[in-house]
């Protein structure tokens, strides 16, 4: 009987080692409709940041056959209402995640008026090659066919795919996977909102796999060259928009109140209100970085169209929209305030 009992611990023991161990997924929750509760499944009125964590989870216990899946409640929050001290707190989390508590990816629940923005500074500033993918949906939680658990299912899907290592920040949306650096929101309320620009989506999940169409060309997460382990705080960057008669008010605001950067959503290639200009021209002179950008939703804002750049010190955003040109130079801060090396990061990034 002793035997018996020794060779069955040994034969379990052996099962145990030869079953491969799933892959460790934390999910990092801070609110936005897929944690929506509406007043009933069928209307479209409702609030952001309402069910916590562990009920998300519950919804899809698919994912526990995918990976070893457990949740943080991080935030719960509108996303409109990001800020930048949460990025820098979010970054860290996940850095200490991948880095010091071995998970193998990171999959952040979030809103999606603001998702482009927080993947693309996550893209900036986590330093690991694993996979961090960034999920939301367009109907709130309790809807009918509401699309966060499937979208929740197929982020964790790409999450532990092997091909996703190695490919910077993404977001997983509706079947999508999209790269951080050219993901946009294009339409207010439509399921199918997120897109990747020019460039297209980077891939797509199907079957509870990624697959993948191409890789992103810039710099990103290893290979980025920001550190903000140290960072409590990130320089005041503001944004101005460009229209028809523009007003060159709010561009001095941001002047008066001592921001040390401003961007431009121009209109065409990034040009301004000739009011506007004269405005930017001396708040580089007294060091306040311009960058141009532009309010097209597609299309580069390219170095001295319009405006000679060179001659006023002026950075042009690239394939940069301005809500990420924003990120991007506010980072950029942190390092340097040569506008000729913000524009080669620009090139970079
Ligand atoms: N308030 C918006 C947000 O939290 C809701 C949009 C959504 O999450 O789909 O981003």
């Amino acid at each position: 009987m002793k035997y018996l009992r020794h060779t069955l611990l040994i034969l379990m023991l052996v099962a145990s080692v030869t079953l491969e161990a799933k892959p460790k997924v934390r999910i990092l929750a801070t609110g936005g409709t897929i944690a929506g509760i509406a007043g009933s499944s069928t209307s479209s009125i409702y609030t952001a940041g309402q069910v916590g964590v562990q009920t998300l989870l519950a919804a899809v216990p698919q994912i526990q056959e995918l990976a070893e899946v457990s949740g943080e409640q991080f935030a719960n929050m509108a996303s409109q209402d990001m800020t930048d001290a949460i990025w820098l707190r979010l970054a860290k989390r996940i850095n200490h995640l991948l880095e010091e508590e071995d998970y193998d990816a990171v999959v952040v629940t979030h809103g999606t008026d603001t998702m482009e923005e927080t993947a693309y500074f996550l893209n900036l500033t986590v330093k690991s090659d694993k996979p961090v993918i960034l999920v939301g949906s367009m109907r709130p939680s309790n809807s009918l066919s509401a699309d966060g658990p499937i979208n929740l299912y197929n982020a964790v899907a790409a999450a532990i795919s092997p091909d996703s290592r190695g490919m910077g920040v993404l977001c997983c949306m509706n079947d999508k996977l999209l790269d951080a650096k050219t993901v946009i929101k294009t339409h207010t309320i439509d399921s199918d909102t997120f897109e990747g620009g020019p460039s297209g989506i980077i891939g797509y999940v199907h079957n509870s796999r990624a697959y993948y169409l191409q890789e992103p060309l810039n710099k990103h997460t290893e290979d980025s060259e920001f550190d903000i382990s140290d960072l409590d705080e990130l320089p005041k960057v503001g944004i101005v928009y460009g229209y028809a008669n523009a007003s060159p008010l709010p561009m001095q605001a941001f002047v008066d109140a001592g921001f040390d950067g401003i961007v431009l959503a121009g209109v065409g290639d990034g040009n301004f209100h000739k009011d506007v200009f004269e405005v930017a021209v001396k708040a580089q002179q007294k060091g306040i970085q311009i960058v141009r950008s532009s309010r097209c939703p597609t299309g580069p804002t390219c170095l001295d169209g319009e405006v000679d750049d060179a001659r006023y010190h002026f950075v042009a955003s690239l394939d940069l929209n301005p809500q990420k040109a924003r990120i991007l130079l506010m980072l950029a801060l942190t390092r340097t305030r040569d506008w000729q090396q913000i524009q080669q990061y620009f090139k970079e990034y």
